[in-house]
C-alpha cells in the first residue's frame, strides 16, 4: 500500500497533488461562487462574527498560521491562532461573535478536543476541518470541512499540512464572499490560482533529486536553522518541525526578520541555515531584505540553502544550495515551498537509517491532555 514508494511518508509527500486537488473539488457553482456545502453555521452568524481563533497543535497549527496570513487579508476580520493546550488556560476572550477554526488531521487530539468545548460553552461557533470523517472533533463541533488528503499513515504530518492549508483558504475566501468586503473580486482569481497548485507541486516532485541528494549529504549535521518571512516564517517553523520529528536533529524556524534580534548569534562557521525566500510578487522591500538576511548569515559563516521562485537569481551569488519551486501569488507559496523541506528531512533521516514513519516517541493521534 506504500505505491512502490519506500515510506508512507514518502507516498504521502508524492499523493500531495491530488491531496490539493480532492480538497478543492466541487466547491464552486456555475457562475465561480464559492459553495461550501458542509458548512452548516447560519450566513447570519458568519456575517457577523468579530473575530476568528485557529486552535490546532503540531503541524496543524502551522497550518492555521499560514491561514491567518490569507483570512486577514481577504475577509478584514482580526484571526488569532493559538496552540488549543495554551487556549482554555489563560481565560481568553471569546463570545458569541467568535468564530473558532479547529484544525486537526485525525479529528481525535484531545487537546484541541478540549479546547473546542471550552470555545463552545463561551458560545462560540466552532468549525472543524478535518481529514477524517465522523471522527470526533468534527461531531463536537458545529460544522466541518472536510480535507481530502485520504488516510495519512506517517506520524509526522505532510498531505494533511498542505490540504488543511487548502480548506482554511476556502473557508477565508467563502468568509470574504459572504460578508462581500472589497477582496470580494479576488476570489476567482484566487480559485483559478489554487486550481493551478497541484500540477506545480508535481513539477517539484518530479525535480527533487538535488534536495534528496542534499538531505542525504547532510547526515552529520548537528543543527539546521530555518529562515522565513510572512507566510514562510510559518513554512519555515513547519520545515524545522519535519527534521526534529523525523531526522532527531535540533532544528530552529524563525522570523527572518527577527535574525538580528537574537538568532544571528548562533551563526558560525558551517551552521546550515535554510531560508524560505518570498515570492518576488510579495512586496518588493519584503524579498530585498530577506536576500540582505541570507547576506548576513553567509557572511558570518553559515552554509545557506535557499529555496526560492523560478526566475529569482538574487540569491544565487549568496547560496550554496538554490531550489526553485514554480511561480505563485505570494499567500499560496506555501503550499509549494513546504515541499522541498519535507522531502529534505525525508531524504536526511533515511540516510541516517531511520523509521520515518514511526518515529520515536511521537504518536500519530495524541488522546491524552
Ligand atoms: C501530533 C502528531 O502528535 O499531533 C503531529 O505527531 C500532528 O503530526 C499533531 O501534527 C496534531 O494532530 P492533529 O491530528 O490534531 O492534526
Amino acid at each position: 500500500e506504500k505505491g512502490g514508494f519506500d515510506s508512507f511518508m514518502e507516498k504521502e509527500i508524492h499523493d500531495q497533488p491530488d491531496a490539493v486537488g480532492q480538497t478543492l473539488l466541487g466547491r464552486s457553482d456555475v457562475s465561480g461562487n464559492l459553495v461550501l456545502d458542509e458548512l452548516r453555521i447560519d450566513e447570519s452568524i458568519l456575517r457577523s462574527v468579530d473575530k476568528i481563533v485557529v486552535l490546532a497543535c503540531g503541524t496543524s497549527a502551522y497550518a492555521g498560521q499560514v491561514a491567518k496570513y490569507a483570512i486577514e487579508h481577504w475577509c478584514r476580520i482580526p484571526t488569532e491562532v493559538e496552540l488549543s493546550h495554551e487556549f482554555r488556560y489563560r481565560d481568553p476572550i471569546v463570545n458569541e461573535k467568535t468564530l473558532v477554526v479547529a484544525i486537526s488531521q485525525s479529528g481525535e487530539t484531545m487537546d484541541t478536543l478540549m479546547a473546542v468545548r471550552y470555545a463552545r460553552e463561551q458560545g462560540a461557533k466552532v468549525v472543524a476541518i478535518c481529514n477524517t470523517n465522523g471522527s470526533t472533533i468534527p461531531r463536537e463541533s458545529d460544522a466541518v470541512l472536510y480535507t481530502h488528503a485520504g488516510p495519512e499513515i506517517a506520524v509526522a504530518s505532510t498531505k494533511a499540512f498542505l490540504a488543511q492549508i487548502t480548506a482554511a483558504y476556502l473557508l477565508g475566501l467563502y468568509l470574504a464572499q459572504l460578508r462581500g468586503n472589497k477582496y470580494r473580486d479576488e476570489i476567482a482569481d484566487v480559485l483559478t490560482d489554487l486550481s493551478a497548485i497541484p500540477a506545480k507541486i508535481q513539477a517539484i516532485l518530479d525535480d527533487a533529486d538535488k534536495i534528496k541528494q542534499l538531505g542525504a549529504d547532510m547526515v552529520n549535521a548537528k543543527s539546521v536553522l530555518f529562515l522565513g518571512r510572512h507566510v514562510g516564517f510559518p513554512v519555515a517553523m513547519e520545515g524545522a518541525l519535519k527534521l526534529k520529528e523525523l531526522a532527531y536533529i535540533h532544528a530552529e524556524g524563525f522570523a527572518a526578520g527577527e535574525l538580528k534580534h537574537g538568532p544571528i548569534a548562533l551563526i558560525e562557521e558551517g551552521q546550515p541555515v535554510v531560508v524560505v525566500m518570498p515570492s518576488s510578487s510579495a512586496r518588493d522591500s519584503l524579498h530585498a531584505k530577506v536576500v540582505s538576511n541570507v547576506q548576513e548569515i553567509r557572511a558570518r559563516g553559515a552554509v545557506t540553502i535557499v529555496i526560492a521562485e523560478e526566475g529569482d537569481t538574487s540569491v544565487e551569488a549568496y547560496s550554496e544550495h538554490v531550489f526553485y519551486v514554480p511561480a505563485s501569488p505570494t499567500l499560496l507559496a506555501p503550499l509549494l515551498t513546504t515541499v522541498p523541506l519535507q522531502i529534505f528531512a525525508l531524504a536526511l533521516a533515511s540516510a541516517k537509517g531511520y523509521d520515518v514513519d514511526q518515529p520515536r516517541n511521537l504518536a500519530k493521534s495524541v488522546t491524552v491532555e
